[in-house]
């Protein structure tokens, strides 16, 4: 049934119940995006797993997010139950075949499947910021710890990095404060706090190397399938701000790697934002500005953005106005945002004479929803009360086992799963305090008294509190005389500049001496 330029819905339905017509979704309008929306138990999920289905048969990779681990399934071969074949039978859909789908299974966990990971700075101050719930304050500091980063080549790649480089940042303040403007010790107080909290979420596992290669979510198989990523967000979605930010980056980082193609015959890549209210929720403008700005602009990447939801009001209008393709399920309409939703969904529509929209919308049974689809020039097809096809794939979750299979089989096996841990922001500055109170004890040793050596503030400092609990740094090397005279000169040329006696005295302070 299905062709090579389109993905088979479902059939659609006469006004007195009976079969109309096949629907589908062209793949050269993929890349339009869409959106699947319907209140709970109606079938999104379902919808989601067909469209996967499709575009995984048409080549096309997908990714994914699994929130209840019913998504799982997709990855095994489906078996025909009576309620599916039934549904087979009234769609028209024949032959009705059972298949398994290439599936890759990422958790940022790294639990239920291969751990995906970011740097802190693929992530950027703006996301970060986001993450974290920053005031303005805060993050105009978090702005500054990045410029900062790069002006002295200090790389950021995981949360120790970013907790030494703003215990650095502290200890720097007034100094800092009249290079960039406000840094006070209390917001970068604040931001240390809640990295804290973060990294107790867990979010440490996702910030570090190696990290994610885009080209891993798009692979395609030997038999010409596009891959299916299903990243596992039951336990994500508790940290629901970790959740929308992750998904966020991904959407940027495709937006920044991959080539403009234009208007490709299919979409290189098609990426569903489950739950996708999260996204927008109490988000600020500047962010929304920036989802709606990659959402228009990721399309000429060939990437379509499926954004699967509750509540089409829970998508801004601007960001509404760009999905072109359209599943609707079933909405109550008991409370007034109820029917305002329902009345917002219905006028999105393209009407058909045959039924009132709105109407429809209440009465849609499960696994049925109101379809538009971008057909010739990209204009949205009639609206069509559709019967949803069933899947191929297995309806509901895998086993922990058939995933444990899978997850060793995958074509990424062994890429992700150990954390590489390099040099970087942390172990530099780290490595500064330690030459630094070398030379500093050296200097001790060699003067009696007004030793030339003398560091100022060393000695003095409250020793600030460990990031994350870090251990002390490793006890120095036996062959300590000869470190010691190497560091004693990078010191000397280091105190130099103001900057470089900032360095010494907040590294020793927040570095070395807390124990
Ligand atoms: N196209 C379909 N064909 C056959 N059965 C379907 C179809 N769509 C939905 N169903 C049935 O309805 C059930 C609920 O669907 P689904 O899990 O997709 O709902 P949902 O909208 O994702 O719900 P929630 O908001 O709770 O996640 C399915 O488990 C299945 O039994
Ligand atoms: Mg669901």
């Amino acid at each position: 049934m299905a062709d090579d330029t389109s993905i088979f819905i479902g059939a659609s339905r006469k006004p007195d119940d009976s079969y109309q017509r096949a629907e589908h979704l062209l793949l050269q309008y993929g890349n339009r995006h869409g959106l699947v929306t319907g209140a709970t138990g109606t079938g999104k999920t379902v919808s989601l797993q067909i469209l996967a289905e499709g575009f995984s048969n048409a080549g096309v990779p997908v990714f994914c997010a699994d929130i209840k681990g019913d998504l799982s399934g997709i990855a095994m071969m489906g078996t025909a139950q009576d309620f599916l074949v039934n549904r087979a039978e009234q769609v028209k859909l024949d032959p009705y075949d059972f298949q398994e789908f290439p599936v890759i299974f990422w958790d940022l966990f790294g639990e239920q499947g291969h751990p995906i990971r970011a740097t802190v700075s693929e992530m950027g101050p703006l996301l970060l910021s986001r993450l974290m719930n920053l005031t303005e304050a805060q993050e105009g500091v978090m702005n500054i710890a990045f410029r900062l980063a790069d002006e002295e080549g200090l790389l950021l790649l995981d949360m120790k990095d970013l907790q030494a480089l703003l215990s650095n940042i502290a200890e720097r303040a007034d100094e800092l404060g009249s290079r960039y403007g406000n840094v006070t010790k209390p917001s970068v107080g604040a931001i240390q706090r809640t990295l804290l909290v973060l990294e107790q979420q867990g979010a440490a596992h996702f910030f570090g190397e190696p990290a994610l290669r885009i080209a891993d979510i798009m692979r395609t198989t030997r038999d010409g399938r596009g891959a299916i990523s299903v990243l596992a967000a039951d336990k994500l979605m508790m940290n629901p701000r970790l959740y929308a930010t992750f998904l966020l980056w991904l959407m940027s980082e495709l937006f920044e790697v991959l080539p403009e193609v234009g208007d490709p015959d299919k979409p290189k890549l098609v990426f569903f934002f489950d739950e996708a209210h999260l996204l927008f929720e109490d988000a600020p403008k500047v962010l929304i500005d920036r989802v709606e700005q990659v959402v228009r602009l990721i399309r000429s990447k060939g990437v379509g953005v499926y954004f699967v939801t509750q509540n089409p009001l829970d998508v801004p209008e601007t960001v509404l106005a760009q999905l072109g393709n359209r599943v609707q399920h079933a909405l109550r309409a008991y409370t007034p945002r109820e029917q305002k939703a329902v009345k917002t969904a219905a006028e999105t529509f393209r009407p058909n004479p045959d039924f009132d929209c709105a109407t429809a919308i209440t009465q849609l049974g499960t696994g049925e929803a109101l379809v538009s689809t971008l057909e010739t020039k990209g204009v949205p097809s009639m609206v069509q009360r559709t019967l949803i096809r069933p899947p191929s794939s297995r309806l509901g979750p895998i086993t922990p086992d058939e995933r444990r299979k899978l997850i060793q089989a995958s074509p990424v096996a062994g890429q992700y799963d150990q954390v590489v841990d390099r040099e970087s922001a942390f172990e530099m500055l780290e490595k500064k305090a330690r030459e630094a109170q070398d030379a500093e004890e050296r200097a001790q040793q060699a003067g009696s008294g007004g030793s030339r050596w003398t560091i100022p503030g060393f000695g003095n400092d409250d020793p600030a509190p460990q990031p994350g609990g870090r251990r002390a740094p490793a006890p120095r090397p036996s062959n300590r005389q000869t470190v010691a005279e190497a560091a004693i000169k990078s010191v000397v040329r280091s105190v130099g500049s103001s900057v470089g006696r900032a360095i010494v005295r907040g590294i020793l302070g927040s570095l070395s001496r807390g124990r």
